[in-house]
């Protein structure tokens, strides 16, 4: 090997006692119940939906080629989905609309997003081309004490970045909801949180997937009696067609409507969130939420085979790993993600973009994160030589720096598109299912374990199998690091919004979905979404596949070449995408139909 690039990356780690803690084979298990449908069908699917619903069958099909309107929108719930096609019909935008949809998750999907929780909205206004970011990420408490999560031997305690207030991040998503509706909406919170409050109010009927994602995590939700009273209802939780009310959520929404960033980080919510934390370990002060802001970064834009692609900057790694990959792939004519010839190099981009993850963290530290560097040309020119056309290049030859594997069973995705041309792509998570399990006393507002996506130590592996480098270390006030991707695609039939649930696989199933997207003249967002998926993340030093849609010859062609592949039991992801066509203005949406399965993954 020859190529400077290779075995030239080094970090400076701290070294420590190793006591890595692995992810619990339970929390495998993620429900994402996703649905998309166009403008001109919610009613008549609501209903059909709350039919299935009551029999257990959680989800319809994607029904491709139905009548296209001008707006769409894509979400892992029909009721979520639903209420932000209300709002577009009582005269909001796109982004008022991401308002509804997000606050409507925090009610219909609570093990996967919240108002306990965070995300990144990434935005494009039509009238101006603005693009922006809203960085809602949760952030590291200023008391945060590394004697919480390390004993006096340097190892990781067990469940301190997971469990009780110690795991919990300062939520971001009740401001991101603010700031979205306050500099972009055109309706007032009152308006758009209106269909998320009567949900928690009235209730809705939980669909198979929530009641298995209830029976699977009820030791967890056991653990506090407000979440157990709220979220297993002594069992009633783990049935079908069992109707959530959540009241106090409902006021806590109505607070939020009628007194914005102040009704919830300030006064009777703020308090309650902080007793909850304390109280279970935590440190958390009011300054802490009081001070909390929504950040608007810069979008990371990447030319790639004649299409503009905007994604996720830092506190995401998903954004960068992709621009890197990307940046690889350009030289090559790709015939699709599925070609073996194709994913051959897709996986030896794939390998090189996640070498690097572990040098990075919250953009706001000093000295920054070498983003310019990592995603410069010529450093990108060198690694791209580094790929062999015939031959796997074994991960320990490429670089010292691992990366583990990553799973993500929690977290959801939602695209919108409006007869405008605004556009939200929006990722958000409460981190694991159910989250820390915390809900903060009589709020309704069940709290993240984000804490988990720091990184304690450099060689500690995170819930997700993740390692990382000091840049990610939780320091007061910081980011955790993500992977959540949220992507716009243009190109000259027109925009694809998409992005997805499923830790550092996100990477390669928006990579992938690109690939796909732009090799072909037609557009087909049904194959783009159901295609088999792999995914390599340099180490370990293995290609993951999902159980079915790939050949014998395609897996032995890729064995040919020295891959060394791993077959999942399950499939992966929980893709949502729209499209809009530049020529005359129609949009379709698409759900991933792994989401409409028995409901794991
Ligand atoms: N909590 C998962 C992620 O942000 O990647």
């Amino acid at each position: 090997m020859n190529n400077p690039f290779i075995k030239q990356l080094s970090i400076p780690y701290q070294r420590g006692a190793h006591a890595p803690f692995s992810l619990e084979a339970k929390m495998a298990l993620k429900v994402c119940l996703k649905h998309s449908f166009d403008q001109s069908s919610p009613i008549i699917i609501f209903i059909v939906f709350c039919f299935f619903s009551c029999l257990g069958i959680a989800n319809e099909q994607p029904q491709p080629g139905k009548t296209k309107t001008q707006a769409a929108i894509a979400s892992a719930h029909p009721l979520a989905t639903e209420a932000g096609y209300r709002i577009l019909k009582e005269g909001g935008n796109a982004f008022d609309a991401a308002v509804a949809v997000a606050a409507s998750l925090a009610v219909v999907e609570p093990y996967s997003s919240g108002l306990g929780g965070g995300g990144f909205f990434l935005l494009h206004r039509a009238r101006d081309r603005h693009e922006v970011m809203l960085d809602a990420r949760e952030t590291a408490p200023h008391n945060i004490k590394e004697d919480d999560y390390l004993d006096e031997l340097g190892r990781a305690r067990l469940g301190a970045t997971r469990e009780g207030g110690t795991a919990v991040g300062i939520p971001g998503l009740a401001a991101g909801l603010v700031e979205l509706s306050q500099k972009f909406g055109r309706l007032s919170l009152k308006e758009t949180l209106r269909p998320a409050i009567k949900l928690a109010r009235e209730g809705f009927l939980v669909d198979n997937r929530y009641a298995k994602m209830a029976q699977f995590s009820q030791a967890h939700l056991k653990k506090n009696t407000h979440t157990a009273a709220i979220f297993w209802a002594e069992g009633q939780a783990s049935k079908p067609g069992w109707r959530l009310k959540q009241p106090q959520l409902a006021l806590t929404l109505e607070r939020l409507a009628n007194q914005g960033f102040n009704g919830f980080y300030t006064g009777f919510v703020a308090q309650a969130l902080i007793n909850t934390v304390n109280q279970n370990g935590g440190h958390w002060q009011a300054s802490d939420l009081e001070n909390y802001k929504v950040i608007a970064r810069i979008p990371l834009h990447i030319q790639f085979h004649g299409a503009r692609i905007t994604t996720a900057p830092l506190p995401s790694a998903g954004g960068i790993a992709l621009s890197q990959a990307l940046h690889l792939l350009e030289p090559f004519s790709l015939k699709g993600a599925k070609d073996e010839i194709s994913a051959h190099l897709i996986i030896e981009a794939l390998r090189r973009a996640f070498r690097d993850r572990s040098q990075l963290g919250d953009p706001d530290q000093q000295p920054p994160p070498p983003v310019q560097a990592l995603l410069e040309t010529s450093y990108l020119k060198g690694l791209g030589e580094s790929i062999s056309a015939e031959k796997a290049t074994p991960s320990h030859e490429l670089a010292a720096l691992p990366v583990s594997k990553n799973d993500a069973y929690n977290t959801t995705h939602f695209s919108i598109i409006d007869s405008a041309g605004n556009r939200v792509g929006a990722t958000m998570s409460i981190n694991f299912t159910f989250g820390s399990g915390l809900v903060a006393q009589d709020t309704g507002i069940l709290l993240n374990n984000e804490i988990d996506d720091f990184t304690l130590r450099p060689e500690f592996a995170n819930g997700y199998q993740l390692k990382g480098g000091l840049a990610n270390a939780p320091l007061p006030g910081r980011r955790p690091l993500s992977s959540m991707t949220p992507t716009f695609v243009d190109d000259s039939r027109g925009v694809l919004i998409l992005g997805a649930p499923g830790g550092s696989r996100i990477v390669s199933m928006v990579l992938l979905a690109i690939i796909e997207h732009l090799a072909h003249p037609e557009v087909n967002l049904l194959n783009v979404v159901s295609m088999p998926r792999y995914h390599h993340q340099f180490s370990p030093d293995k290609v993951e596949v999902e159980p079915t849609g790939f050949s014998p010859e395609w897996l032995a062609a890729l064995r040919a070449k020295a891959h060394d592949i791993k077959t999942n039991s399950r499939q992966w992801g929980n893709m949502q995408m729209v499209f809009k066509a530049h020529s005359d203005g129609t949009a379709q949406a698409q759900s991933d139909p792994r989401g409409q399965d028995m409901g794991w993954y």
